[in-house]
């Protein structure tokens, strides 16, 4: 069983480094952070996190982005594009029609480069500067691959990012291609992609940006801290339930990392942590079949298919650090299908909010929660959404409306709009 715990609070071991070391989560054995790349426990092969001497409450915090959260995070600055203080709408249509008494959409998508995994960029490529290495990977459904080329650019390092062929969304690649990372497409699904990506790294031959880097994570837990302190200045209180698409369960794993630390340092009362609840596409859905079978981890499905392209991973390698999460949050998982995330895209864009597919999936969750009676009529709920609409246009074109041709006259003008 994962240890998970944050307390007791222990002094920090030899082999920190200003206050931080890495921690296996199955053995706990303990590593320095920034002296030999590991990106898994050299005793056990668990998955690392970072561990800090001092955790931060509220008071702590100042400034604006992700830096604001320099107390929780392992460096004061990174290289910066800006990224992070992403709004938290409001949709009064859809808050009605789920039927919950508030509801609010953390919109991702307002990141630079349109998705959350700049948020984990701007500190993974801080560390990479701090190992000094030459060449930045990842595998990626695409986003991570817009982002990583985007920061490691920025910092002059050269990128390389291996894709699934055929299966990524247009407007990501072209931003990896733009952003001049070298785009290998393997013909095989993301999965795959990481296989490969992970020997590289071990190979020593670049260094892994994917979500099993635990400073990638670190980053990513500045989504919770933006959640809840502008939860509580709108309702005075923290939203009962966070709910979230699921692919490498990365940000699950954050967002649960995210409040350990705020109860250790006794910023957040243990029950007041927000439940959470992950949302995959029921042709990808490991982590809601290992919720549902109570699982220690997911079994990897080799066979995986859904519109939601971003989410189309059947092997989440967060999945031992998520799973804890899920359940002592009293959160939950559950799989929605494509027509269920298409519909759930079509009510966040009547709202204004434009999304990608993944990201609708945490609304299309959220009814399907609620018509099931799992979620109740008086909880605060937060949806995140994690991409822009603009990452995948031809989702975007297919689920709305077609244009419709129309000679060069006012007067055909009119008589269209007659008919
Ligand atoms: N939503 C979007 C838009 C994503 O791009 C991803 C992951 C997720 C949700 C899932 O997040 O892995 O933390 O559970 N995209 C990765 C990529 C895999 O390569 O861009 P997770």
């Amino acid at each position: 069983m994962a240890d998970l715990t944050l307390s007791p609070q222990r002094d920090a071991p030899a082999v920190s480094d200003g206050g931080v070391w890495l921690s296996c989560i199955e053995c706990g054995h303990d590593h320095p952070p920034f002296e030999d790349i590991i990106y898994t426990c050299e005793e056990c092969g668990g998955l690392l996190e970072a561990r800090y001497e001092t955790y931060p409450t509220f008071e702590d915090f100042e400034g604006h982005g992700v830096w604001r959260y320099d107390a929780a995070l392992p460096f004061e600055e990174g290289v910066t594009l800006p990224e992070g203080a992403t709004p938290l709408h409001r949709v009064p249509r859809l808050e009605s029609e789920v039927g919950v008494e508030a509801l609010r959409i953390k919109h991702e998508g307002m990141n630079p480069t349109g998705s959350f995994k700049d948020r984990g960029m701007t500190v993974g490529v801080r560390v990479a500067q701090e190992l000094g290495v030459g060449r930045l990977a990842c595998a990626s459904t695409g986003n991570t691959s817009a982002a990583l080329a985007a920061y490691g650019t920025r910092a002059d390092l050269e990128t390389l990012v291996l894709l699934p062929a055929g299966k990524v969304a247009a407007g990501k690649i072209a931003q990896a291609s733009l952003h001049n990372a070298r785009i290998l497409e393997v013909d095989g699904n993301f999965d795959a992609c990481l296989d490969i990506v992970q020997d590289l790294a071990d190979r020593g031959e670049a260094y892994l940006l994917n979500s099993l880097n635990p400073f990638r994570l670190e980053g990513q837990k500045t989504i919770g801290l933006e959640i809840l302190e502008s939860f509580r200045d709108d309702y005075g209180r923290f939203p009962d339930r966070i709910v979230l698409p699921v692919g490498n369960a990365g940000n699950t794993a954050a967002l649960y990392k995210c409040f350990r630390e705020l109860v250790a340092s006794g910023a957040l009362e243990a029950d007041a942590v927000p439940k959470l609840t992950g949302v995959q596409a029921s042709g990808a859905a490991p982590m809601v079949e290992a919720v549902e079978e109570d699982l220690e981890d997911t079994r990897r499905w080799e066979d995986v298919e859904t519109i939601a392209t971003a989410i189309r991973i059947g092997n989440p390698v967060n999945a031992p650090k998520a799973l804890p999460g899920i359940r002592e949050t009293g959160g939950t998982a559950v799989a929605v299908d494509d027509d269920e995330i298409t519909d759930a895209q079509r009510s966040l864009a009547a709202e204004g909010v434009g999304v990608e597919p993944a990201s609708a999936a945490s609304v299309a969750g959220l009814r399907k929660l609620r018509e099931r009676g799992v979620v109740d009529d008086d909880e605060h709920v937060v949806c995140l959404t994690t991409g822009h609409l603009l990452k995948d246009p031809d989702a975007a074109a297919a689920a709305g409306n077609d244009p419709e041709p129309v000679a060069n006259s006012t007067e055909a003008v009119l008589s269209h709009l007659a008919e």
